[in-house]
């Protein structure tokens, strides 16, 4: 049943309480977002890594460097988005958290969810789209286009971490941005460039 007391304080004391995984062993810091608490556009990764483990905060190592400066280019600001991960604790040595990791972790992105009210997602990565459709994806075909479900605008591009191990792989991260721009565009959220 939907927890009618959910507001953002209990979120967060729910997320540095959790325990539904043994993830929560190794972790210096449980990673919720940055960026807006509500905003039109939620971006989700993989999981924390080192950095992002001891900042309490995700994407902010090298590839969320990546991810700020494509998102400066579309002109995004602060307010704009809300970037998460679908792991919320680092997995050891930076490992993919495992199917069960993902799905105890579920139940908080499910809340937070209803405290960010996004309309538009931008899952980052194989692991991003597993964690929310349940299958695995031939990455080449799924990304690049909107899906529409539950009434958000879903699109899936490669995680940040690809086009690190080669620059031309931000080709069409860079693409992909620009369309969930001009989606947000479209649907009156942002204006345009
Ligand atoms: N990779 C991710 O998927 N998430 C982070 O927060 C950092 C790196």
């Amino acid at each position: 049943m939907a927890d009618t007391t959910l507001n953002w304080e209990s979120f967060e004391s729910k997320c540095a309480a959790c325990k539904a995984c043994g993830l929560c062993e190794g972790r210096t810091n449980i990673v919720i977002y940055r960026g807006a608490r509500s905003a039109p556009l939620m971006i989700i990764g993989e999981a924390p890594g080192e950095s992002e483990d001891l900042q309490g905060k995700p994407f902010v190592g090298r590839s969320g460097m990546l991810l700020q400066n494509l998102l400066a280019s579309y002109g995004f600001t602060d307010n704009d988005y809300h970037i998460c991960n679908i792991c919320k604790c680092r997995p050891p040595a930076n490992r993919r958290p495992t199917p069960e990791e993902i799905k105890a972790c579920k139940v908080l992105l499910a809340d937070q969810f209803r405290l960010v009210k996004p309309k538009v997602i931008l899952l980052c990565g194989s692991t991003a789209y597993e964690g929310f459709f349940g299958t695995k994806p031939v990455m080449k075909d799924v990304r690049g286009v909107f899906i529409e479900r539950k009434g958000y605008q879903i699109m899936t591009t490669y995680h940040p971490a690809y086009a690190l191990r080669n620059p031309a792989n931000k080709v069409p991260i860079y693409d992909d941005m620009g369309k969930v721009r001009d989606k947000l565009t479209e649907l009156g959220l942002m204006p345009p460039l």
